[in-house]
């Protein structure tokens, strides 16, 4: 186990990546703190990871909020006493043109991908430094590198966590304590975040519809990117896995992209090839939904 006994605290762990990561990580023999908003989604990861034997704790938190995070870092060091691990997973996007940007989601945007990102630094240093080293994982995106219509505050707080991560990686490396970003492509979530058959199909026709695709979303993520792969949660695990073990001890201020070659590719994606398939199953899809409404 490549984790043993290593404390790891994973911020926006109730689904997605974060779940991705809390569940390897348990698997590779760390401790865990995890938060999210959602307590209800906390604590059913808490009972699947604790049944297999992991030791968590887990603790509603709005990162975005100083008050809260204070208490989930103090909650930590009374349980575990340091922290090796820190992973700033919790964020949120907003596909919404700049002249149409309203203060408040600004604000959420800001607040909870860089101030959260900035609390979990300045709570983790001190338990670090507790622990003698530590890793600190910023997850970050690939907006934070490039630019795409729609998204200028969520590629910001992109690109600010990556030249915070630089900023950080210098200050702490005199503690040894080390700070990298991962930056995801196009990550499919999975059949239990809302993907899945449209609405109105009859009962026969829903199950055939996810016998044949799952979700309309996981057959054309692999059309994202010049790899054609379902980007998911693992694939940033295994990523972070490395990252939060001594296996890395030579590597911090990067920012390391995992995106099935998406950043690679100069021309318009999906490949040419690709965009083909991806709209033959479309319509595929289309024809198969129109076909078997449920009467009205
Ligand atoms: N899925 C992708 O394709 C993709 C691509 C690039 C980067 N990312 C990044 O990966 C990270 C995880 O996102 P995801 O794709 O798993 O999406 P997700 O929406 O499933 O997960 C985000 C998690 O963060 C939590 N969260 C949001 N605001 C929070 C707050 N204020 N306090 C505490 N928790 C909060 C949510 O509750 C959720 O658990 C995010 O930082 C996202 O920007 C995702």
């Amino acid at each position: 186990m490549r984790l043993k006994d290593k404390v790891a605290l994973v911020t926006g762990a109730g689904q997605g990546i974060g779940r991705g990561i809390a569940r390897m990580f348990a698997r590779e023999g760390a401790r865990l703190v995890l938060a999210a908003r959602s307590q209800d989604k906390l604590a059913r990861l808490e009972s699947e990871l604790s049944a297999a034997g992991t030791p968590v704790l887990a603790q509603a938190t709005d990162v975005a909020v100083r008050g809260q995070m204070e208490a989930l870092f103090a909650a930590a060091a009374e349980r575990f006493g340091h922290l090796d691990v820190l992973v700033n997973n919790a964020g949120v996007g907003l596909g919404t043109p700049v002249d149409k940007v309203r203060d408040e989601d600004y604000d959420r945007v800001i607040n909870t991908n860089l101030r959260g990102m900035h609390l979990g630094c300045h709570l983790a240093v001190p338990l670090m430094r507790r622990a003698g080293k530590g890793s600190i994982i910023n997850i970050s995106s690939v907006h934070g590198v490039e630019g795409s219509p729609g998204n200028t505050v969520y590629a910001a707080t992109k690109g600010g966590i990556i030249g915070a991560t630089r900023a950080l990686a210098a200050e702490l490396a005199p503690d040894f304590i080390r700070v990298n970003v991962i930056s995801p492509g196009a990550i499919y979530l999975g059949g239990d975040q809302g993907y899945g058959p449209p609405a109105g199909l009859t009962p026969e026709a829903e199950e055939e519809y996810r016998r044949r695709w799952g979700d309309e979303n996981r057959v054309v993520h692999r059309y994202y990117q010049p790899l054609e792969v379902v980007g998911e949660p693992v694939d940033i695990a295994y990523l972070a896995v490395y990252l939060a073990t001594d296996e890395s001890r030579f590597v911090t201020g990067q920012d390391i992209t995992v995106d099935g070659g998406l950043t690679t590719y100069l021309a318009d994606f999906p490949r040419p090839d690709l965009r083909e398939k991806r709209d033959r199953d479309r319509e595929e899809m289309r024809r198969f939904v129109e076909a078997n409404q449920k009467p009205s």
